[in-house]
């Protein structure tokens, strides 16, 4: 692993609140959760199952973290996709202790055999699964300890009907409000210790497109430069110039986003076109499209889905300087 990566993923865990009450942001959610995980204690029970969805770098792995935490169980991690064979998810459910999460990344992307498998396991912690050695098979059943699974997703909808309906809760995550990313990353500045004036907090918080991974990222990128300065404190002088450095635009949007838009304004005038076909004009694929950037961009209405296609909106003109001639359609 590189160096970066492995100090980038070490300050995402100190970044993380540890409680219920720290989570900034999220409101319903958090009091939907503080309910049932605050009933399950006072049973004395696990968690039900829990499936958490919406645009990625929104929080879902850190509140997953923090139900492990309220729960007082451990919490194990895994990505849909790592569980290629039902072994694999033996494995791992055989090595939870009573009252453990088991914390499923991608769950859109498990394997249908391993799904199958799955469904006992979450409904009466049961596993049974057929194991073929040497031409002969048989099927091994074990009882489970009670334990909570997590699920996180980008796309609840690509989920099979039997795996959602054995969650008992179901939470969407929405993109924060300004003022939560402006109190995540004074959050950040203290855990990082390096303070921040408050316009620079405004300016970061402006171009995070209201995910804290951006925030936090940009957080630590600017205090790179204030940092490489000497300095002991973030200006906006020095924000300003990283954020200049950094090409990172007025509203947040990265070189996807701006060819996107471009895509869609300069090769097929503002839509309607359908996403396969942007997609390919500007060598992006279809699902990390749909996944990662439309979100935020419907978000703030620089973008439409209407039955006919994607369509530019003359917010998205403007803000890249097309001189918008209304939609002839
Ligand atoms: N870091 C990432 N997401 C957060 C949140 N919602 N509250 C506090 N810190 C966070």
């Amino acid at each position: 692993m590189d160096s970066h990566a492995l100090q980038d993923d070490t300050l995402d865990i100190t970044l993380r609140p540890q409680r219920l009450s720290d989570y900034i942001g999220q409101t319903a959610l958090k009091a939907n959760l503080e309910v049932f995980i605050g009933a399950a204690k006072h049973r004395q029970e696990t968690l039900d199952h829990v499936l958490l969805y919406g645009p990625p770098g929104l929080g879902k792995t850190t509140l997953a973290h923090i139900i492990a935490h309220e729960m007082g169980g451990n919490i194990k991690t895994v990505t849909g996709p790592s569980l290629e064979r039902t072994g694999d998810l033996a494995a791992i459910l055989t090595s939870l202790e009573p009252g453990d999460v088991l914390f499923i990344d991608e769950i859109h992307r498990l394997p249908s055999v391993v799904e199958e498998v799955l469904y006992g396991a979450m409904e009466d912690f049961h596993l049974s699964v057929l194991i073929n050695r040497e031409g002969t098979s048989r099927t091994l059943n074990l009882d489970l300890p009670p334990f909570t699974l997590i699920g996180a997703t980008t796309r609840a909808g690509d989920l099979s009907s039997p795996l959602r309906a054995r969650f008992g809760i179901t939470e969407k995550f929405d993109f924060y409000a300004q003022e939560d990313i402006e109190k995540i990353i004074l959050r950040t500045a203290k855990v990082l210790q390096t303070p921040i004036e408050t316009h620079a907090v405004t300016s970061l918080a402006l171009r995070s497109r209201g995910t804290p991974r951006i925030a936090n990222r940009l957080y630590r990128r600017i205090r790179d430069f204030a940092h490489y300065q000497k300095a002991e404190a973030i200006s906006n002088a020095i924000t300003e110039e990283g954020l200049t450095a950094l090409k990172v635009d007025a509203l947040g949007l990265d070189d996807v986003d701006v060819r996107y838009l471009l895509g869609l304004i300069d090769r097929f005038k503002g839509g309607p076109v359908g996403l396969e076909a942007l997609a390919s004009a500007i060598g992006e694929e279809i699902m990390n499209l749909e996944d990662v950037y439309e979100p935020y961009l419907l978000q703030i209405g620089l973008i439409n889905r209407t039955p006919r296609g994607r369509v530019a909106t003359e917010k998205a003109y403007k803000h890249l300087k097309r001189s918008y001639q209304g939609q002839l359609f």
